[in-house]
């Protein structure tokens, strides 16, 4: 059923390449499927027999790779062997903002897919179908063909001239349903010119997506549908965050506004939740690639228009922190602040871009100090993302408030000991448990008044207000003060 493809090679053992092959390796057991990485660690743990200890979190991706790993699922740094041996190779590498340069705070930065698409031109052998798993700028198919095409292979290779055909297959999983959506895709969606290298994916996909969810388009439209994709989506949370701020000024409430229009069918009831702003790798990447592609095709209107999806999230992130400060009297210098949740959403343990970031800094900046709890993110990883050390590592002083400077950070493991003499409680992302507190027992530990502000509409707010507290969520125009 596979057709010609026996060995498949996917650079980049990220959030993408490894649930992705994973669970193609699943649904494919006559194929062996090999993903590569230059990061040594990262591959490391991709291969450790403790499947909690794999580089990633994701609900049901464990049980998976415990399956699969050495028997046709493989983790490796060898990227000369494992492009020489196949006949697929998926590049799946990180494509951030560029930071500097031409373009830079716009423009992805493709140094990593171009060092691929080198890498494959070196070293693979007969021929190979090249496809685009990244998100790309539109055309960038163009680069890697041109690569592929003019490289000269690495001199042990060069006993047959290898050749290419190149296929846009953008991936649109989001974190935390991963395997969820790598299982039941809405589409596939394949962009290309080679009817045989089409046919060759579309048969390895139909191995569990149906036939009528695999879409074929040429390769610039698959690349600038998933830039889009990405764009609408994010569009809509900046909608409804825009609303969340005027429901505050009027008395309505967003949940109640985004009740109202998602059952429209014309708009559609998911991707309606306000909340401390969009988060994670790619929503601002990819607008911003919009954006800059705009500019560069002469159509400064249309880069505008997507811009400011952006513009309003940052000054949403923005607006949580003020209002935090505002209620708290003006000042936060010396007051402790619990934050639960840094991840960019609930099930992962990503926090690239996390909307926690921005506003802790902002805290931090404002005086206040601290204890942040997330059940999947470490204080290592809090650590590089706030470009400080917890006080905790540093001197031994936690659970001792007046050991603690303005701007001091700790990370704690109970969330009790995150609310012990807290001014407030700041719900940044959406975890299960944050959703089932005992507010009564939470409340006679914290100092009074005591804030609690909920960004993600996840807590009884019944029950928070019951045990004596101010309540604030995000989008409520109802007065919640005690
Ligand atoms: P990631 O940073 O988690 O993983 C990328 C991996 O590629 C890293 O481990 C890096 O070491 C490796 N790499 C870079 N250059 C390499 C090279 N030359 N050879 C071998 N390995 C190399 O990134 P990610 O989140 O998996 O995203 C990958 C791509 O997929 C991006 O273009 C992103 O926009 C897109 N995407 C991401 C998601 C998501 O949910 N994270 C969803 C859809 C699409
Ligand atoms: C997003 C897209 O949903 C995926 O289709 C896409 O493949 C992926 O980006 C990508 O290209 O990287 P992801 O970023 O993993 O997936 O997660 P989302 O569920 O889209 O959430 C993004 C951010 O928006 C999170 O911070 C989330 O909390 C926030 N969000 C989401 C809201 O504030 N409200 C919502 O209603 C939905």
């Amino acid at each position: 059923m596979n057709g010609q493809i026996k060995n498949i090679c996917c650079i980049g053992a990220g959030y993408v390449g490894g649930p992705t092959m994973s669970v193609l390796a699943a649904h494919c057991p006559d194929i062996q499927v090999n993903v590569v990485d230059i990061n040594h660690e990262r591959i490391k743990n991709w291969n450790d027999p403790n499947l909690q200890n794999l580089p990633i979190y994701e609900p049901g991706l464990g049980s998976i790779v415990g399956r699969c790993r050495g028997k046709n699922l493989h983790f490796s740094t060898d990227l000369q062997r494992h492009i020489s041996l196949a006949d697929m190779i998926f590049i799946s590498v990180n494509t951030p903002t560029k930071t500097k340069g031409i373009g830079a705070g716009q423009a992805s930065d493709l140094k990593w897919v171009e060092s691929s698409a080198r890498q494959v031109a070196s070293y693979a052998q007969g021929h190979t179908i090249v496809v685009e798993k990244s998100t790309l700028p539109v055309r960038t198919a163009e680069v890697i063909k041109e690569i592929l095409n003019t490289s000269q292979p690495a001199l042990t290779m060069q006993s047959e001239v290898p050749t290419f055909d190149i296929l846009s297959n953008p991936e649109f999983l989001s974190e935390g349903s991963a395997v969820k959506d790598l299982e039941d895709p809405d589409r596939v969606l394949i962009g290309g010119e080679n009817n045989n290298a089409i046919k060759a994916l579309s048969e390895i996909y139909r191995n569990w997506v149906d036939e009528d969810k695999i879409l074929h388009t040429n390769i610039w439209s698959s690349e600038l549908a998933k830039l889009t994709a990405n764009a609408f989506l994010a569009q809509r949370i900046s909608s409804i965050n825009s609303i969340s701020a005027l429901c505050e000024a009027t008395g309505a409430d967003v949940r109640e506004v985004a009740r109202a229009i998602g059952s429209d069918s014309r708009i559609g009831s998911r991707f309606l939740d306000s909340g401390p702003g969009f988060g994670g790798s790619c929503f601002k990447k990819d607008i911003l690639n919009l954006v800059y592609l705009s500019r560069f095709f002469g159509l400064p209107e249309v880069a505008d228009f997507w811009e400011g999806v952006v513009h309003l999230n940052t000054w949403h992130q923005k607006r949580v922190s003020h209002l935090i400060v505002k209620k708290l009297f003006g000042t936060l210098a010396g007051k402790k602040i619990a934050v639960l949740g840094f991840a960019f959403k609930a099930n992962t343990n990503d926090t690239r871009e996390s909307a926690a970031i921005q506003i802790c800094k902002d805290l931090q900046n404002e005086g206040a100090i601290l204890f942040i709890h997330d059940p999947r993110v470490s204080a290592k990883q809090i650590a590089i993302d706030l470009g400080s050390e917890p006080i905790d590592k540093v001197s031994g002083a936690f659970k001792q408030l007046t050991l603690y400077k303005d701007g001091d950070w700790s990370s704690v493991d109970q969330i009790s000991d995150a609310a012990k003499d807290a001014d407030a409680i700041l719900l940044l992302t959406e975890w299960e448990e944050y959703s089932q507190l005992n507010w009564v027992k939470i409340a006679k530990q914290m100092r009074k008044p005591a804030w609690v502000f909920d960004s993600r509409s996840i807590i009884n707010h019944k029950k928070v207000i019951e045990a004596g507290l101010n309540f604030w969520r995000v989008g409520d125009g109802s007065n919640w003060e005690v």
